[in-house]
């Protein structure tokens, strides 16, 4: 693998997703890894990211430097070039200019020059950082500078090590993902030959060796992580597989139908769908708390799933081959996050996608576990999925049930059911859906306001629409949607569906806002 060292900013996994969208695989690390360690790993390249620290700073995150001397090419990005810079006896200096944001650069860019050779000779990079590198180490070459930054970017081609000061894993650097690929290809030699199909082949392989002839078990939320994991699964172990699909009456419309039937086509996967709406709805009378909700909707869902585990562990046993995996659509993200262990606050309960209990008496099969959101999508485009399914937003696991403002019941489930495939289908229709991560559409059942419908009052509830664009759910900001295309849902809504008088935009980014509303 390439390794990207974590030097604790949020731009580690940026750089990962980068390289892989060269082709290349990539894992992150984190900072205090040993020159051993990496040796270990045996990588064939090295990418040190940025970092929220000045490398003067007392307990700025270090670098091992037997790292550099290991003869692996690596590129140093911003913090990580400072370090490099530092480490191999430059000089780091508080020049008292900070540099933040687009920035007009100056790039030399002869052919012999593998980073930056072929770009123009000046372009806009995108900074942020107070320290500079003054004075580049000995046997480097000064490949780009700015008005107060004259060390750039640098190379020592002999010993295979580049630096950038800018940003080139962000969209604002112009030519931010040709200086990755130059790294990777043209200075490091690295082929570009990573891709979903042998993501594909190598998991099939790794789940055979893992499961061998046991069974396993998958729960599907109607979402796209756990429908990939399923389907690879399957790929890897045939009827092996059973999957459980809880429908607790929160689903959006048509999404039962897109599992049970659409999904079904696609893969040949057994299914067992557990008919839960009542048992949920049920138990959400009268609560409107949204973290109450989210704990009860996890809590049944666990139970429903638990239930339908029994029935099939039974009818496995009787015939002798136990049910002795669980398979879990865990993403790569929540990997690198949970490994980073300085606990963040709980903001939200999240109840995960597939909704599963840790305590069942499994073993994991996470077939995604070094994969990317837009990567799965692309595996399961490759394994045949229907589009519906693959191409989807991202759906909480509790459902609508935290888009209802107020308490959850059956006629308010089929408003904001209805107001819902309005909302998609013309967002759809207009070409949004690749501009919108996703857009959650909330029922304000406690709120009424006044309207006039033909000749008569009306007292209604808003719908809040809420489109947002991210990249990886942690930030957000609300996409500008045209406005023509806002009127028709808004037309479409109040005309289509009855109780709601008005329709609002939700202009709120995440932070402060979050993306759900509950
Ligand atoms: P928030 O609202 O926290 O949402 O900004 C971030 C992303 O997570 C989704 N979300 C959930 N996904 N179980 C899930 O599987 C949950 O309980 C849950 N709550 C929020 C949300 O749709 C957004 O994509």
């Amino acid at each position: 693998p390439v390794l990207v060292v974590d030097f604790g900013a949020q731009y580690a996994q940026l750089i990962a997703r980068r390289v892989r969208e060269a082709s290349v695989y990539s894992e992150i690390v984190p900072h205090t890894i040993t020159a051993e360690e990496v040796r270990e790993k045996n990588p064939i390249g090295i990418v040190l990211s940025g970092g929220p620290s000045s490398v003067y700073e007392p307990g700025a995150p270090s670098l091992d430097e037997g790292i550099l001397r290991l003869g692996v090419p690596t590129l140093g990005i911003c913090y990580g070039f400072q370090v490099m810079a530092q480490q191999l006896g430059g000089e780091v200096a508080h020049t008292g200019h900070r540099e933040y944001g687009a920035t007009e650069t100056t790039v030399r860019t002869d052919d012999d020059n593998a980073l930056l050779g072929g770009q123009p000779d000046h372009q806009v990079t995108w900074m942020s950082h107070g320290d500079s590198v003054a004075i580049a180490p000995e046997g480097f070459q000064v490949l780009a500078s700015t008005a107060t930054t004259p060390v750039a970017a640098f190379a020592n081609d002999e010993q295979g090590l580049y630096g950038v000061q800018w940003h080139p894993e962000v969209k604002h650097s112009e030519y931010g993902q040709d200086v990755i690929e130059n790294f990777l290809h043209r200075a490091a030699g690295i082929p570009a030959d990573w891709n979903s199909g042998n993501v594909i082949a190598e998991q099939v392989a790794r789940i055979r060796e893992q499961v061998g002839s046991g069974r396993v078990i998958a729960g599907l939320s109607g979402g796209v992580d756990s429908a990939v994991a399923a389907a690879i699964v399957h790929e890897a172990v045939g009827d092996q597989l059973v999957c459980v699909f809880v429908d607790h009456g929160l689903l959006r419309k048509d999404e039962r139908r897109q599992v049970e039937v659409d999904y079904v086509a696609a893969t040949g996967i057994r299914l067992v769908t557990v008919d839960a709406a009542d048992t949920f709805l049920d138990a959400l009378t009268g609560v409107s708390d949204p973290e109450t909700k989210r704990k009860i909707i996890g809590r049944e869902f666990i139970r429903a799933f638990e239930s339908a585990e029994r029935d099939l562990v039974a009818e496995a046993e009787s015939d002798g081959q136990p049910i002795r995996f669980l398979v879990q659509g865990t993403l790569y993200p929540d990997v690198v996050e949970s490994g980073g262990g300085t606990g963040t606050a709980n903001i939200k309960s999240h109840h995960n996608v597939g909704g599963l209990p840790e305590d069942l008496q499994f073993e994991l099969v996470e077939p995604l576990r070094t994969l990317f959101k837009d990567e799965v999508r692309a595996i399961g485009r490759e394994l045949g999925l229907p589009e519906e399914i693959v191409g989807r937003q991202p759906f909480p696991g509790p459902g609508l049930g935290i888009r209802i403002v107020g308490e959850v019941t059956r006629d308010r489930l089929a408003l904001l059911r209805e107001a819902d495939a309005i909302a998609r289908e013309e967002l759809s229709a207009a070409g949004l859906d690749q501009q919108i991560w996703q857009c959650p559409v909330v029922l304000l059942a406690d709120v009424r306001s006044v309207g006039v419908q033909g000749d008569g009052r009306t007292y209604g509830h808003p719908i809040v629409l809420r489109p947002v664009s991210s990249e990886d759910a942690m930030t957000a900001d609300w996409t500008r949607l045209p406005y023509d295309v806002l009127a028709k849902i808004s037309n479409r809504i109040t005309n289509e569906v009855p109780e709601v008088n008005r329709v609002v935009l939700d202009v709120t980014s995440k932070p402060p806002g979050t993306i759900e509303w509950e």
